[in-house]
């Protein structure tokens, strides 16, 4: 494995390929800054570049380097064209909050063309259209509603097309939402951490946080023993991991997938989206069920296609491989000008159980602030992020601190049932304490893989590596005592609970969990 955070996953990204990350070096001395934000990707790097901008003295820190974690795998697509449906969103907050909502986002997609533009960033960003489109047996009517929803929302140029381009698609009825945006994300995060650097902020990568405590000021501490105190602190750690329990029983992890495959003749950019619908009306499951996301990217061989999706809840599933070949199959047969594979990933988004990401000043802090919640559109609400956390740390009224206060209660029904069933299946995740292991003996674990055994009344997380040796870690999450389990794509150990998921040799590359997995003795039989 490399570095701990280098990567969230085995898996090398398009943009993993394609670029290198931004690192320094680590933490050496203690520190004193205005502003402390820990995690260097979307939304720590805007954070602490506007910050950086206002001329506080900042401080940017990552136990990886920039960009190591979700910013690295994602599609980027910038976009106020939202997972979550405006008529949900007007049904959990109310027709001011989606207007609020797609406002903000139609924001963050002007924020990041600024910047772009001001400080020269060579990112690949474009302005582009996106198609929202049916699936196979999907509602006209449905769309339409939702049609009338955005529109009240304040999003008055989206309109009702006839037809998607570039795409082999029957639909009967498409969205088009005019001005969106992608980019390269981890060219985008080395142009801004770069321009932070020239500013006299300070970045230092390969630091682990492991603790967070409020106050006058916030008092900041650092695995290798450093503190850093500073005015305020900012959590963009993708999932908190300042907070235990409050914020972690309102969001829920999902794994989600992507491939990106070679486009064989020059096309018009444009982004693509398929309606998801709830597993709850079809297969009285929680959560969303598997729907598309498509982009255009380049690299120095051409155009690509990059496809997402298949989405399931983070550790409750086990048959990655199969979800690439959908995905691959989904892609051919709609895009009928794509050749080899190139690159295939995952990563994990975390969804708010009102759709919104949670951005803010944190539950019963004064000076510590959080973003998390990113319900599949973390790029902007990591933008969003920048510019709000940024008024509040200065004291400044912003209309879109009550939307994304992450101490918010959402009291309708739907929003209510989604938040029992998630805690429900958080509850139920507990029985692995009492079934078998995954495999019965280490014998039958290959080189490269990992399993989970029952040892008396212990469960093991036990990986061979490619020479053949074992490693063996507690299988239980030191964030609440859920047990991990093998993600064979990724090769890391998924907590199914909150989201905390450990490299293959136990070292966790995404919180809530701040320690990695604890070694034991390799189980003899
Ligand atoms: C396959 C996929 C497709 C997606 N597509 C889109 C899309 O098209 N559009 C969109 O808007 N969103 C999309 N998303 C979601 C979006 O990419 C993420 O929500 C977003 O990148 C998260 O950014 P972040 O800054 O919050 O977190 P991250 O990018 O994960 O950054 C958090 C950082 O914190 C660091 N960190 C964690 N713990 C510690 C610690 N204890 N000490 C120090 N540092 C720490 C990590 O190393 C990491 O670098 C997608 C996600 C995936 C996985
Ligand atoms: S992430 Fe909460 S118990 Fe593992």
């Amino acid at each position: 494995m490399g570095i701990q955070g280098e990567r969230a996953g085995a898996n090398r990204s398009f943009w993993e390929r394609t670029a290198p990350k931004f690192s320094t070096g680590p933490l050496q001395q203690d520190i004193t800054a205005d502003v402390c934000v820990i995690g260097a990707g979307i939304a720590g790097v805007t954070t602490a570049y506007l910050a950086a901008r206002e001329k506080r003295q900042v401080i940017l820190i990552d136990d990886g380097p920039v960009g190591g974690g979700m910013t690295g795998r994602t599609t980027a697509h910038i976009v106020n064209a939202l997972d979550d449906r405006y008529l949900d969103l007007e049904n959990f907050l109310g027709e001011e909050c989606a207007r609020l909502t797609a406002e903000s986002h139609t924001a963050a997609i002007d924020c990041a063309e600024r910047i772009v533009r001001e400080e020269k960033i060579d990112c690949d960003f474009e302005r582009v259209d996106g198609y929202l489109f049916l699936p196979p047996g999907g509602s006209v009517k449905e769309l339409m509603e939702e049609l009338e929803a955005i529109h009240r929302a304040g999003l008055r140029d989206v309109v009702r097309v006839d037809s998607v381009p570039n795409i082999n698609v029957v639909s009967d009825a498409v969205l088009r939402f005019p001005r969106q945006a992608q980019f390269h994300p981890t060219k985008f995060l080395n142009g801004v951490a770069s321009v932070i650097v020239e500013s006299g902020a300070k970045i230092f990568t390969g630091t682990r946080v492991v603790s967070v405590e409020d106050g006058d000021s916030v008092t900041i501490k650092t695995q290798d023993g450093h503190t850093i105190t500073a005015q305020a602190a900012v959590v963009a750690t993708n999932c908190p991991i300042n907070d235990r329990v409050v914020i972690h029983s309102k969001q829920a992890p999902y794994a989600t997938y992507a491939i990106c495959l070679r486009v064989t003749h020059p096309v018009e950019h444009a982004l693509f989206w398929d309606t998801a619908q709830t597993a709850k009306d079809e297969k009285q499951e929680i959560g969303p069920v598997p729907y598309h996301y498509v982009r255009f990217a380049r690299d120095d061989q051409g155009d690509v296609l990059i496809v997402g999706g298949e989405d399931h809840k983070t550790g409750q599933a086990d048959d990655c491989a199969q979800r690439f070949v959908k995905l691959e199959q989904w892609a051919r047969d709609r895009f009928p000008f794509v050749g080899e594979v190139t690159d295939h990933w995952s990563g994990q988004v975390m969804e708010a159980v009102d759709g919104v990401a949670y951005i803010g000043r944190n539950p019963g802090d004064e000076n510590v602030f959080v973003v998390t919640g990113d319900s599949g559109n973390g790029i902007t609400h990591g933008i969003i992020a920048g510019m709000l956390i940024v008024d509040l740390v200065a004291g400044r009224e912003n209309s879109w601190a009550k939307l994304y206060d992450p101490s918010r209660k959402t009291l309708k029904p739907r929003a209510i049932a989604d938040y029992v069933a998630e805690n429900a299946n958080v509850a139920a995740q507990f029985r692995d304490y009492i079934t078998p292991g995954s495999v019965k003996s280490v014998h039958e674990i290959k080189p490269g893989e990992g399993a989970v055994l029952r040892h008396g009344v212990k469960k093991i997380a036990t990986y061979r590596d490619a020479n053949g040796d074992l490693h063996a870690f507690s299988a239980v999450c030191p964030h609440l005592g859920c047990v991990v389990r093998w993600d064979a794509c990724e090769k890391t150990w998924d907590c199914p609970c909150h989201g905390s998921r450990f490299d293959a040799l136990g070292c966790v590359v995404n919180g809530p969990a701040i320690s990695d997995l604890e070694p034991v003795e390799v189980p003899e039989s």
